[in-house]
């Protein structure tokens, strides 16, 4: 009999070696020394780094304008204020995402309205989407999570024929594509964040590309506290904010680009490999096959667990077993979007013109997320990053888990 590594014996997945993350390339180390060199570390002193990570991050995104910011919750944030949301307006929001794809809203003094999420995907449920349109809808912000896209050719159509703007969240989609098109161009911004896990890292650091002439200067202003486009001094036209990217973190990013679409095929190829094994095994759900997704880009990636075909065994145990086997997974967001305190009325209340309508989040119920956040377990892109034998060591280690349950079992 095999003995389970959590009992002692070998781990399946002795072979995953999980490289480094973040990791330099010849690129930053030079960018980033140059920007050191040349004494200008905010782009106002003069540096050139910002206006160049624009102007290559908006070509490779073939969009018109890029604006780069201090981080991917400061992007989203200023497309809102880009788009002209007012306090008291509702954005529609992912239930399923990292706290700042809905966030943002309040923080601008708009109501979050949140809809469910597809748990086959992990993305907005476009079957609910007009449920939470009201008439003070303005916008969607939807999430590319994981790096998988919306569902574009259903997605555009329905937030045009309610004239919503579409904020695309991209924080985890760098080089994603849809139908041969970047993620990120669809709607009226996309916004990306370079936090250190992502999969173009700059420490901290964001962006946002739009196509709008009128949105892109709009955007520009409002990320230098007000001042008129590439203007410095003390005169203030709008009342912005600082969301400025220092010169050495887009020096940074800079190099990093020049790296993302040769990881990103590696880690395509060995997920391609890896989700045919993952498929053949019942109880282990992995996303839908979508051609129209023509490239991917990552930053997670998930796959749903069902106990009742691991003889019941827990999600928690499942996932104490496999890393011990040597495949670190984890089981994501605890909770819903609309769970966390943060939401609270007496919380996002603060932020909101008297008397605004706040829905009760504390008892909403979404059927989708709720059910992601009882089955998901994610894996970070890094793994996807170790050589092919270690990735396809995964699917062993489920496996072995599976034929063993009886000893996991009390
Ligand atoms: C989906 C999503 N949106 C936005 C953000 C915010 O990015 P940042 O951490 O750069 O503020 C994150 C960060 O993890 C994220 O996962």
């Amino acid at each position: 009999m095999v003995e389970l590594a959590i009992h002692g014996g070998p781990a399946a997945a002795e072979a995953l070696e999980i490289p480094e993350w973040p990791t330099m390339n010849e690129a930053s180390e030079q960018y980033v020394q140059e920007a050191l060199d040349s004494g200008h570390w905010c782009r106002n002193a003069g540096g050139e780094f910002c206006d160049r990570l624009e102007a290559e991050f908006a070509a490779y995104h073939d969009a018109k304008h890029a604006v780069a910011v201090c981080n991917g919750t400061a992007a989203i944030e200023l497309a809102l204020l880009a788009c002209g949301v007012e306090p008291g307006d509702e954005v529609i929001v992912p239930s399923y995402s990292f706290i700042a794809s809905a966030s943002a809203v309040p923080a601008v003094g708009a109501v979050p309205r949140f809809v469910d999420t597809d748990p086959r995907t992990y993305n907005i449920d476009v079957d609910h989407l007009e449920d939470v349109i009201t008439d003070r809808t303005v916008g969607v912000i939807g999430v590319h999570f994981a790096g998988y896209p919306m569902d574009m050719d259903r997605l555009i159509p329905l937030v045009e024929s309610h004239d919503l703007f579409l904020i695309e969240d991209a924080a985890h989609a760098q080089g994603s594509e849809w139908n041969g098109e970047k993620v990120g161009t669809f709607g009226e911004f996309g916004t990306f964040s370079f936090q250190e896990s992502k999969s173009l890292p700059s420490g901290e650091g964001g962006i946002v590309v739009t196509d709008d002439d009128v949105l892109a200067e709009r955007a520009r202003i409002l990320h230098n506290i007000g001042r008129e486009q590439g203007t410095t001094g003390y005169r203030h036209y709008r009342m912005g904010r600082n969301y400025r990217l220092s010169e050495i973190q887009a020096a940074l990013a800079l190099g990093q680009l020049e790296k993302l679409d040769a990881e990103n095929r590696i880690r395509e190829e060995n997920e391609r490999r890896l989700l045919e094994e993952l498929e053949a095994i019942p109880g282990i759900e992995t996303k839908p096959r979508d051609e129209r997704i023509t490239a991917r880009g990552y930053c997670l990636e998930n796959f749903r667990y069902d106990p009742d075909a691991f003889d019941g065994l827990s999600r928690d145990r499942f996932i104490e077993a496999l890393n011990a086997e040597g495949v670190p997974v984890g089981d994501g967001y605890e909770m819903p979007m609309y769970r966390q305190p943060a939401f609270f009325r007496n919380e996002i209340g603060r932020l909101l013109p008297d008397g605004t309508d706040i829905p009760d989040y504390r008892h909403l119920h979404l059927p989708g997320v709720e059910e992601l956040c009882r089955t998901n377990v994610s894996y970070n892109h890094k793994v996807l990053l170790a050589d092919a034998e270690g990735v396809q060591s995964i699917a062993t280690a489920i496996r072995k888990i599976q034929d063993n349950t009886d000893t996991l079992i009390e």
